[in-house]
């Protein structure tokens, strides 16, 4: 079916109330569409997102503008006041740890892996023969296939793994690896089928290959420092030591505390996610990853840490991120190629960087009002326009409503109660 009549069976069948077609026929894009219409399958609309910008990023000595798609309000304001904080401190210092990604094929057999290993560099071989023509121009730009290494997989019996790792340059790199991992799964069966020392009773079959979306080893740290003198903007009513301490305790308890530790975290996220999105990458494979690296230590933390010494504050934000500057969406969608523009298109590994730090600056914003003046106070303010659209406001109200909640503490039913008096 083509988009109209798709739209006409959803009509037909009363999913759809005739406003609705409307409005989806209204959110197609003008001259576009077609670019669109690829991307995915069963389209019959586009769904539109806020794209913004916090300004003032100062990330290794540059300034950036950061794009950030998201649909939560007072994530960009924070992100951005958080980001004037800190260029007037310094800024951010971030480096890449490491961008080595992860394949796996697995396979049951009768063998020892701890044999396998022994073989790793004949069979780093073979997996590098095998691969050559399509491993040729991501060696070029420094990547490939970087090691292999043999696992038995935990309370399985018979079934393993060859955890490969590769480095995909500038590119995210899911189909490549998984191109490389279809490619070399077959021969790496026969490997171990016709070694002497390595066959089994029962022949070794491969059962599955694709990449891991857990990327521990493709790292990246951001850290902001100052003297806590410093932190006075955010102190609110407390001295600079009282907040420095009660922003200790609050990250020592997202350390220690998975409930807390999840929220800490999606306030990290709101940062990363947007900008993630903002440039056409893989927001649930690095939202995957990423949580799982929270929770590497077999309970789920804090992905930030604080240090407190001689008087300087200093905030780290460790955090895996798969990203990809090349191929995608990155490079098809109009609006994904425009952040790539306003980030000065960034390399892979430099946007990585720029992510950690939008997820740094909104954590930072987020931990700093829920131990001084709670989140409720900003966060209302500026989701109050989106409770007087929900009220359907018209503008004369929304801006008498505006007024007259511009120093009293907004909530859903005190602007309710607000706009009936104002209606009556
Ligand atoms: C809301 O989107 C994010 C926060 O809950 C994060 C946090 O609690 O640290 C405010």
């Amino acid at each position: 079916m083509n988009r109209e009549e798709k739209v006409k069976c959803l009509l037909e069948q009363q999913a759809l109330a005739p406003h609705l077609a409307e409005s989806f026929r209204e959110f197609l894009h003008p001259n576009k569409q077609h670019l669109f219409n690829d991307i995915s399958e069963n389209i019959i609309s586009n769904y539109i997102l806020p794209f913004s910008i916090a300004p003032n990023f100062l990330v290794n000595d540059k300034i950036y503008l950061v794009p950030m798609v998201i649909e939560e309000s007072s994530v960009v304001a924070a992100a951005s006041k958080a980001a004037s904080f800190w260029a007037r401190n310094g800024g951010f210092r971030t480096k890449v740890i490491n961008t080595l990604k992860n394949g796996q094929i697995h396979f049951t057999w009768m063998g020892d892996c701890a044999a396998l290993n022994s073989f790793k560099d004949e069979i780093l071989e073979l997996i590098n023969n095998v691969t050559e023509r399509i491993t040729k121009k991501m060696r070029k730009r420094g990547g490939g296939i970087m090691d292999v290494e043999f696992k038995s997989i935990v309370n399985m019996a018979n079934t393993h793994q060859a955890l490969i790792k590769f480095k995909t340059a500038d590119s995210m790199g899911a189909n490549f690896i998984n191109t490389c991992l279809e490619t070399i799964a077959p021969h790496l069966m026969d490997f171990i089928n016709q070694h002497q020392q390595l066959k089994s009773a029962e022949a070794a079959k491969s059962i599955m290959c694709i990449l891991s979306n857990y990327t521990p080893e493709c790292l990246v740290e951001c850290t902001a420092s100052c003297d806590i003198e410093q932190l006075q903007p955010y102190a609110g009513d407390y001295s600079v030591q009282e907040f420095a301490e009660r922003y200790r305790t609050a990250v020592e308890i997202a350390i220690n505390d998975p409930y807390r530790a999840v929220t800490h975290n999606k306030g990290i996220f709101n940062g990363i996610d947007a900008v993630v999105l903002a440039t056409g990458n893989d927001f649930r494979a690095i939202e995957a990853g990423a949580q799982a690296y929270a929770a590497r230590s077999g309970s789920y933390s804090s992905l930030t840490s604080l240090n407190i010494n001689n008087n300087q504050f200093t905030y780290t934000l460790k955090v895996p991120l798969a990203l990809g500057t090349v191929g995608g969406l990155t490079n098809t969608h109009p609006m994904a190629k425009a952040a790539m523009q306003i980030l000065q298109q960034p390399s892979a590994e430099q946007l990585m960087q720029l992510v950690a730090a939008a997820g740094l600056a909104n954590n930072f914003g987020a931990v700093a009002s829920l131990v001084t003046s709670g989140i409720q106070k900003g966060h209302m303010k500026l989701h109050l326009s989106n409770v007087l659209n929900h009220l359907e406001a018209s503008e004369a109200e929304k801006s008498s409503t505006l007024k007259h909640f511009k120093d009293t503490a907004v909530s859903y039913s005190m602007v309710e109660q607000f706009l009936k008096e104002l209606r009556k």
